[in-house]
């Protein structure tokens, strides 16, 4: 934190207790505390009896006190202060009442006029930027009216800060996101797709999406400048990120949603885009649901988490050489609407029955083609222990 901020902050937070801006002696103490220095020492230096200079200092700890719900005195001031404001970033600051214009760090008090940083300006000369990375093009789409809709009323109507769009492998989940990115990109000032499928930490994720900013090639670390650099940008323009194949980050055979532990901090990161106030939003696609997708008070929490099911559209099977419509719902029910089984499996009625479906659902029992099965061994190998048990004892049942 530059001295700059510090005293920025504290002021905001002086002037909403006392409804006064720091004065010029107030800002001595805080700035000559923050630098370690002793109360005799700021009065020799601002030609002040000590005994003023600590009736001062008193009288800002307990403000700040009040204002910060915490006790702070002399000796912890700075140590609280990056506490709240560096450890857990934003964050408890954020919660902390209505707080949420303090860190307006694009507006400096008009007695600090320097060490301002010049984000502002670059975030400014960003006026439409597109990089959908590696997001499939979509050629065919089907159905899924509803979901659209959906997401475009918890972003543009309800706020939402953080959007989990979750599901079961090839049910649909990057489709349908790429399908409302194309039909509203013209809404967004920036849009970013980033994917997980070869997941990277997050301060690696930071320094592309800076890079992608032109805001410096330099890797970033995960500090408070690079957060208030990365939420100024969110703040300023609407921006819509995506991330596609959250999963990757979260460790096998455990329960769903643990994070790996080299990926950590993306929990922290989720939880600061919902609890900092921003106009944009993250779309997390995922097979897995961590504890931050979810919200205990949806009224509260700008948060909203889409599980998709099944897709039931005959059109999904039309144009792929198959015949006897009328049993295509009956094809599509036994594989649970699940597109990317329904590709494979058209594909094998093809070959191996001639297109004739109807004979195929006469056989009566769930046939499963190689790709299918090495998805399903894939999915079986991430279980905990536990969840493989009860799977296979559930295939012992018959039922
Ligand atoms: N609404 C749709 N209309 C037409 N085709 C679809 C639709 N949804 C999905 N598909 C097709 O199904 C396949 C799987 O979809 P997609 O890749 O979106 O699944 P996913 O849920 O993202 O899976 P994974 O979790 O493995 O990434 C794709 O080939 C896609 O073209
Ligand atoms: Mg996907």
């Amino acid at each position: 934190m530059t001295i700059a901020e510090v005293l920025q902050l504290a002021d905001r937070l002086v002037f909403e207790g006392t409804g006064k801006h720091l004065d010029d002696l107030q800002q001595v103490v805080i700035q000559g505390v923050w630098q370690g220095k002793s109360y005799s020492q700021i009065g020799e230096e601002c030609h002040r009896s000590e005994s003023r200079v600590r009736d001062v200092g008193y009288r800002l700890w307990q403000i700040l006190s009040e204002q910060l719900g915490e006790d702070i005195n002399k000796n912890n001031f700075r140590s609280t202060i990056e506490r709240l404001f560096i450890n857990s970033s934003f964050i408890n600051l954020f919660n902390h009442k209505n707080h949420h214009h303090i860190f307006n760090f694009c507006s400096p008090i008009s007695e600090q006029p320097q060490q301002q940083p010049d984000i502002e300006n670059k975030v400014d000369s960003i006026s439409c930027y597109e990089d959908l990375g590696i997001a499939p093009k979509i050629n065919l789409f089907y159905g899924r009216n509803e979901e659209l809709k959906i997401i475009y009323d918890w972003i543009f109507l309800q706020k939402a800060r953080l959007i989990s769009v979750l599901g079961l492998s090839g049910i649909g989940k990057t489709t349908l996101v790429k399908r409302f990115v194309d039909l509203n990109s013209k809404s967004f000032d920036v849009l970013m797709w980033k994917s997980l499928k070869f997941p990277q930490p997050l301060n690696l994720l930071l320094t592309e999406i800076f890079k992608d900013f032109s805001l410096g090639n330099d890797s970033v670390n995960l500090n408070e400048e690079t957060w208030r650099k990365f939420f100024n940008i969110l703040r300023q323009k609407k921006c819509l990120i995506v991330l596609d194949d959250v999963q990757n980050i979260f460790t096998e055979k455990q329960f769903a949603g643990k994070y790996q532990s080299e990926y950590r901090d993306y929990k922290t990161f989720l939880k600061m885009m919902t609890e900092i106030e921003h106009q944009s939003c993250l779309i997390l696609v995922s097979q897995e649901k961590s504890q931050e997708m979810k919200s205990l008070n949806e009224e509260l929490y700008p948060i909203k988490v889409l599980e998709l099911t099944g897709l039931y559209e005959t059109e999904l099977l039309k144009n792929q050489g198959l015949e006897n419509p009328e049993s295509w719902s009956t094809l599509i029910k036994l594989y649970e609407g699940n597109p990317l089984y329904l590709q494979n499996i058209a594909d094998l009625i093809k070959d191996v029955f001639q297109g004739d479906v109807l004979s195929f659902v006469e056989q009566d029992e769930l046939i499963l083609t190689e790709d299918l099965k090495d998805i399903f061994n894939s999915l079986f190998d991430k279980l905990s222990n536990v969840e493989q048990k009860i799977i296979v004892e559930m295939t012992q049942q018959n039922q």
